[in-house]
C-alpha cells in the first residue's frame, strides 16, 4: 500500500516538474552510457540437443544478468519477502523441497514446485497444467498469484524504477533511455533469458556411460533396459514412454494413475482439463524431468509421494483407474528387486554439475 501511494505521489512530482520546462526529466538515463549488449554464448551440454534462439527475445549477457537480480530479489513480491528462488532453491534443483511452496504471509497453494532445470525444452506449456505458453508468460504469474508473491506489477514496476541500482541494468540491457521504459514486459523478458540458461550439466553417470567413461553395474543396466523397455527378457517398467530421454520428461500431459474416480469430474485437480476444456484431459498432469529428482523430494504435483521408493510403489501396485488412466500406466509386474533397479538407474540420472556454474545462483 505504500508503495502504491508513494508511486502516485512520483508521477504526480514527475508531471509538475515536465510542466514547468526546465528542471531535467528525472526519469532520464541519457547520461548512463550505452553499448550493445553482448550474446550470451549458452553452452549446451553434451548429451542435451541445442534450442534454436528466442528471435524475440535473444540471450545477452546483460540480459542473463538483469534476470538473475529479479529471479533472486523479493522486491517483486507485496512485502518483500519471496523472491522466485524462495521456492526455486538452486540446490534442491529449484525447487523447495515442500508439497506446497509458502508464499506472501505464509500462505500455501494446492501445487509443488516445479525444478526449472532444463525448462527451456519445453516448449507445450509450462505448469503441471500447461497454462503458461512460455517463460515470459508464466514468469508473469507468480508476482500477481496470492498465494506466492502477492504483488501487482504497476507496483513492481514502480519498485523497479526507484531502485538505486535496477534502472542502469535495464538501460544496460535493454537500451532503454527513461525510467518510465522499465515495464514487467522486460522484467519478464529478462528472467526468461535467465531461465534459459539453467541446463544440467551433462555429467550424470547415464551421459558418462552413453560416452563411454563409466560402465554401469548391473542393476544399473537392468534397470535401464526395463525402464526404456529395451530387453525383451526383462519386463517393461513403461517410464520411458512418458519420461523419454534425453531431458527424462515430457511435452505432454497424462493421467498416471495417482486418483480413483467414478467421473472425469471428480478429480479433486482437474488439472489441463481445466486449461484446454477437454473432459479427457482432466486429472492430466506434466510428466516432469526425473533427472536429479533425488533433490526434488516430495514427489507429483501435490507432493504426496515422499521417496522413489514410495513412487515405485505407486507405480507396481497402487494405479488407480480412472476412465483416461494413460495405457502406459498399469501396475507393472515386477519384482521388489527390480522396483529396486528401476531406482538405481534413475540415480545415474543426477547431474549436480550445475551447482558449479556461478551463474545461476544469486547475485545479491
Ligand atoms: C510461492 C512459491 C513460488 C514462487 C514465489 C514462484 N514459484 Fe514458480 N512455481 C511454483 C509452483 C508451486 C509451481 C507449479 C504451479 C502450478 O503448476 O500451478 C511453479 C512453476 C513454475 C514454472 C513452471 C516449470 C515447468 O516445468 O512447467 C516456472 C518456469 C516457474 N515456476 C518460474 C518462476 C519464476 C520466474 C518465479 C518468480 C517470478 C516463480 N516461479 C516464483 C512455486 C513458486
Ligand atoms: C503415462 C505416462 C507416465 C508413465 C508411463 C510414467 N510416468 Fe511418472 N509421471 C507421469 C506424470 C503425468 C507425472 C505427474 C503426475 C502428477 O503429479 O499428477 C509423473 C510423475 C512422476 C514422478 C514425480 C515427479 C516430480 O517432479 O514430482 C516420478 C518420480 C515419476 N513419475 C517416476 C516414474 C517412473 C519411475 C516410472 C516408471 C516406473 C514412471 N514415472 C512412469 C507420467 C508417467
Amino acid at each position: 500500500m505504500m508503495n502504491w501511494r508513494s508511486g502516485i505521489n512520483l508521477s504526480w512530482f514527475v508531471l509538475t516538474i515536465c510542466a514547468c520546462g526546465h528542471d531535467p526529466d528525472p526519469g532520464d538515463l541519457s547520461q548512463i552510457p550505452f553499448v550493445s549488449p553482448e550474446p550470451y554464448s549458452l553452452v549446451f551440454p553434451k548429451g542435451l540437443p541445442t534450442i534454436a534462439e528466442d528471435n524475440s527475445n535473444p540471450l545477452t549477457k546483460q540480459g542473463v544478468l538483469l534476470g538473475r537480480h529479479l529471479f533472486y530479489d523479493p522486491l517483486l513480491s507485496l512485502d518483500s519477502t519471496i523472491s522466485c528462488s524462495s521456492c526455486h532453491n538452486p540446490k534442491l534443483a529449484f525447487t523447495d523441497g515442500k508439497a506446497f511452496s509458502t508464499g506472501v504471509g505464509g500462505t500455501t497453494g494446492t501445487r509443488s514446485s516445479m525444478s526449472l532445470l532444463n525448462v527451456a525444452y519445453f516448449n507445450n506449456g509450462l505448469f503441471w497444467d500447461g497454462r503458461a505458453a512460455n517463460l515470459r508468460d508464466q514468469a508473469l504469474q507468480p508476482v500477481e498469484n496470492p498465494v506466492e508473491m502477492h504483488e501487482q506489477w504497476p507496483n513492481v514496476e514502480i519498485k523497479l524504477r526507484r531502485s538505486a541500482f535496477y534502472p542502469k541494468l535495464f538501460r544496460e540491457a535493454f537500451g532503454i533511455s527513461n525510467k518510465s521504459e522499465i515495464t514487467r514486459d522486460l522484467a519478464t523478458k529478462a528472467i526468461a533469458q535467465f531461465e534459459r540458461i539453467l541446463l544440467t550439466g551433462g555429467n550424470s553417470r547415464y551421459q558418462k556411460m552413453l560416452r563411454g567413461e563409466y560402465a554401469f553395474s548391473v542393476d544399473e543396466t537392468d534397470g535401464m533396459e526395463m525402464y526404456l523397455n529395451s530387453n525383451p527378457a526383462l519386463p517393461d517398467a513403461q517410464c520411458g514412454h512418458c519420461h523419454a530421454a534425453p531431458t527424462f520428461a515430457s511435452n505432454n500431459y497424462f493421467n498416471n494413475g495417482l486418483d480413483s474416480v467414478g467421473s472425469l469430474n471428480e478429480f479433486k485437480d482437474p488439472g489441463r482439463g481445466a486449461i484446454n476444456m477437454i473432459p479427457n484431459d482432466l486429472g492430466k498432469f506434466k510428466a516432469p524431468t526425473l533427472i536429479n529428482i533425488h533433490l526434488t523430494a516430495p514427489y507429483m504435483h501435490d507432493g504426496r509421494f515422499g521417496s522413489l521408493d514410495e513412487v515405485m510403489t505407486h507405480y507396481t501396485t497402487q494405479v488407480k483407474k480412472a476412465s483416461n488412466l494413460d495405457p502406459n500406466v498399469a501396475n507393472l509386474k515386477i519384482s521388489a528387486r527390480q522396483a529396486k533397479q528401476v531406482i538405481a538407474f534413475i540415480k545415474t540420472l543426477v547431474d549436480t554439475s550445475y551447482l558449479q556454474n556461478p551463474d545461476f545462483f544469486s547475485p545479491f
